[in-house]
């Protein structure tokens, strides 16, 4: 179905990412496969057997632009096209906001918001220039409304559906598609690596999170809602109706949120 089709996906070493290299493997793309940790890069293709050859390990720090361009760059003389660009990397924040320094805010932005969005502003010329593309960013329900112990992320989650909702209508007219992925609760390393107030590791499998759907039904999922050009695409089960008490019943949202222990 995508023989032919150049997928880049960050946040490929774990989790959601993990879970979309197989599926697009199997869907006849090409991957290139992207994080901070080349090992787990090289275990994600190796776990692609037969066709491990279809995937790219090019690792980056989305905490530091300062490649991204060059990086781009030479994917594209080897490549010559990205038919989709799955923004998926990101970390999350298990830390009060009296007890966050600013340095801590700026480090979750610097990944969640800056990096994805640097990274997209160097692919989106190469997809203006092809006429095609499809561009996703991962948000979450938390970039939906604000959760205790997770300012930062909620703040850098939010900020990507301005940015990604703005790419839509100004490249519709290239047709180029652009959708973000709000996930619930997926069962995946996030809350393990979460950052505490001093920027360490949560270390800890949240509750809610150990509830969540497997990486692989989120990638199913997500792969449909692209099919389908959805421009926000829900992974996840019952969390999801949060959505809508805030939206609707913001009352009832902040009593719930107040008593819910884990997300
Ligand atoms: N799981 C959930 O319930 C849930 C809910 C809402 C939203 N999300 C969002 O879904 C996305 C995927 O998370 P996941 O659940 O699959 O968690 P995960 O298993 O922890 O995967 C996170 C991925 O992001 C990459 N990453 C983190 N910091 C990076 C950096 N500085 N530079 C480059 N890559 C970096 C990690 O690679 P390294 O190994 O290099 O660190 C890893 O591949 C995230 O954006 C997350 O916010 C997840």
């Amino acid at each position: 179905m995508y023989t032919g089709k150049v997928a880049w996906i960050t946040g490929a070493s774990s989790g959601i990412g993990e879970a979309l290299v197989y599926e697009f493997v199997r869907r006849g793309a090409t991957v290139v496969a992207s994080s901070n940790d080349l090992p787990g890069l090289e275990r994600v293709k190796a776990a692609c057997g037969d066709n491990s050859a279809m995937v790219h390990c090019v690792p980056f720090d989305l905490a530091d632009t300062s490649e991204i361009i060059k990086i781009v760059e030479q994917q594209i003389n080897t490549f010559e096209r990205i038919d989709f660009l799955l923004n998926i990397g990101g970390i999350s924040q298990r830390a009060r906001i009296d007890e966050t320094p600013l340095w801590l805010d700026r480090k979750i932005f610097e990944i969640n918001y800056f990096g994805t969005i640097a990274f997209t502003k160097a692919v989106l010329p190469y997809m203006i220039r092809q006429q095609s593309g499809h561009i996703l960013a991962t948000s979450s329900i938390s970039g939906r409304f604000g959760f205790p112990l997770r300012s930062a992320y909620s703040a850098s989650k939010q900020a990507l559906h301005g940015f990604f909702e703005t790419l839509y209508l100004e490249n519709k007219k290239f047709n180029i598609r652009s959708s973000v992925i709000i996930p619930g609760r997926v069962r995946t390393s996030i809350s393990i690596h979460a950052l505490n107030a001093e920027g360490k590791e949560h270390g800890k499998l949240d509750d809610g999170q150990a509830k969540g759907i497997l990486p692989e039904h989120a990638a199913e999922i997500i792969i449909k809602g692209m099919i389908r050009n959805k421009r926000e695409i829900l992974v996840g089960r019952g969390e999801l109706f949060l959505l809508h008490i805030r939206r609707y019943f913001p009352w009832l949202f902040f009593r719930i949120a107040d008593k819910i222990k884990s997300m």
